[in-house]
């Protein structure tokens, strides 16, 4: 029975954690579940778009630039500029501010390097023939500023992503020129300085919006659940549209778990490029700020939906046959208790059959989870190979569990409240089922439930999901509610610090 509690317990945390292996305070309607992403979240998902933004915008290429100016004496001169390139893009510092217009990431003092090429041509009455040259040129664009919005809503339970305005200007851009008579042709090339700034402003602001109906895109294709161990989908839909409160921003899902089997793994490969730089990004981060990146609530229905889910799914069945006091599972250990059973099969080894006959209760409540479970017990005798049943008791259970979280351990303690126990069948004559349920009941509180504590108290490793754990997370209990608070980091990273 020790392995089946612990187990039990194990499975209820296990399964709301399993949440993370797939990324909010009062849920509103049908939320469940919901995430609460504090400044600093949002602070690392801005890193992290800006980021994507800086290597996903370059090389870009920029319309071909003509021009002509007429200088006294020479005459007209042409002059195009081509293959124009933005070749790098690196940000120094940015912003972000979630608030009822939308969310604002801003970055200031952004450079760029570009390449080009250039050619004139010109001809006047004095020299008839046309003279031309041409050369490559490099410019540098420092001091751009980007400002981006976007509505972040709820389109048909996806997160939907428009965008509401994007602009960038550029303050300072510096042109060098390369070959041909460049000497030149320097001082006309200042000309251009103008056209070359509105061409950089222009594109950057055309491929950033284009980046966030990308980014849309991304996330309106999210699968709205997940599955889980095979058994069982995650509801993943967003409930309500997101909001912004106190500079943080709760998001909410159903969360709710249902029966689902022969699950087909959806298509994950489309994130894994995102995974990749998400995994740079949070090599690069230092995380020292003490609030926590993000709170996730799980309201007690989501564990009520796992344990009928699992409860469904047939697996509330345990043959004990190891107890941390084996005595009790031979006959000679109930000799006093069952005499007849003893006189019948003397020495043997019995095991139980513990059989869960209805979804457990549970109740989350201020610092602890109330859990009620009623099974049927029925006693086998072991004999030469033979398995028979001699008594089948019903039994309740109710006690409360504590869980904490500490070094990325998922740990608790379980107490026991009530434990009843009546006689359903037997198959052996009457007996003093008082004598059994003290027995029972002495056994559990003495020997099963600190040996479960025991094992308990040294805590399971908390899942990862695709290379990336909680950190310093903890967890609370509340009224109907687990909160866990963590930041999110590498495995890697996590593991040597
Ligand atoms: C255009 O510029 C790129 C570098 O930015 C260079 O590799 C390519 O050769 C150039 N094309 C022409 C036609 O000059
Ligand atoms: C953002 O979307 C919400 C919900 O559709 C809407 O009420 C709000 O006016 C939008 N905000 C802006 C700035 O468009
Ligand atoms: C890009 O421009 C910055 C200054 O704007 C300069 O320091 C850097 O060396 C340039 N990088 C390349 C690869 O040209
Ligand atoms: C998932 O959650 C949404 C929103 O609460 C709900 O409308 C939908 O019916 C749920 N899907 C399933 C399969 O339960
Ligand atoms: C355990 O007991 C249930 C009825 O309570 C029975 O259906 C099942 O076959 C038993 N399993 C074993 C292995 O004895």
């Amino acid at each position: 029975m020790a392995g089946s509690v612990s187990f039990f317990f194990f499975f209820f945390f296990s399964s709301s954690l399993l949440i993370f292996s797939s990324t909010h305070v009062e849920s509103n309607e049908e939320g469940y579940i919901s995430l609460d992403i504090s400044n600093k979240g949002l602070d690392f998902v801005k890193e992290f778009l800006v980021e994507m933004a800086e290597s996903s915008l370059v090389p870009l290429d920029l319309p071909k630039i003509e021009k002509s100016k007429h200088i006294p004496i020479i005459g007209t001169v042409s002059m195009v500029l081509s293959n124009i390139t933005i070749n790098n893009i690196h940000v120094i510092s940015s912003t972000v501010k979630a608030g009822d217009t939308g969310i604002v990431i801003s970055v200031s003092g952004a450079y760029a390097n570009m390449t080009m090429n250039w050619e004139y041509s010109y001809s006047n009455w004095l020299i008839p023939i046309p003279i031309a040259d041409n050369g490559k040129a490099s410019i540098q664009v420092e001091d751009m500023d980007v400002g981006i919005s976007f509505n972040l809503t709820n389109h048909q339970g996806s997160l939907m992503l428009s965008p509401l305005d994007c602009g960038c200007s550029v303050k300072d851009i510096f042109i060098k020129l390369d070959g041909g008579a460049s000497w030149l042709y320097q001082g006309l090339i200042d000309a251009f300085e103008d056209r070359i700034s509105s061409s950089v402003e222009n594109a950057i602001s055309k491929k950033l919006r284009e980046g966030i109906v990308k980014l849309d895109s991304l996330l309106q294709s999210l699968p709205k659940e997940i599955p889980i161990r095979n058994i069982a989908a995650l509801n993943v839909t967003f409930v309500g549209d997101p909001q912004f409160r106190d500079s943080s921003l709760i998001l909410s899902i159903n969360g709710l778990i249902s029966s689902k089997d022969a699950y087909a793994a959806p298509p994950y490969h489309h994130l894994e490029h995102l995974l990749a730089s998400l995994e740079h990004l949070l090599a690069t981060v230092s995380v020292k700020d003490p609030t926590s990146m993000v709170t996730i609530s799980l309201h007690e229905k989501v564990l009520v939906s796992a344990s009928s889910v699992y409860y469904d799914a047939n697996k509330m069945h345990w043959i004990v046959d190891k107890v941390p006091e084996q005595s009790l599972l031979n006959t000679a250990g109930w000799r006093f208790i069952i005499p007849q059973l003893y006189r019948q099969y003397p020495n043997d080894d019995m095991n139980l059959n513990v059989s869960i006959f209805s979804p457990p209760y549970l109740k989350i409540k201020e610092h602890q989870i109330d859990l009620t479970a009623h099974a049927d017990v029925v006693i086998n005798v072991l004999n030469s190979g033979e398995v028979t049943p001699v008594a089948c008791f019903s039994m309740a259970v109710s006690g409360s569990a504590s869980p904490w979280i500490s070094n990325n351990n998922l740990g608790g303690s379980i107490g026991l409240d009530e434990f009843s126990l009546s006689l359903k069948w037997s198959k052996i004559g009457n007996f003093h089922v008082n004598l059994v349920r003290v027995l029972m009941s002495t056994a559990l509180r003495t020997v099963i439930l600190p040996y479960i504590n025991l094992k308990l108290s040294k805590g399971y490793p908390l899942p990862t999901f695709h290379g990336y754990m909680l950190q310093n997370a903890e967890i609370l209990c509340s009224d109907s509610w687990i909160k866990i608070c963590s930041d999110v980091a590498p495995v890697k990273q996590s593991s040597t610090s």
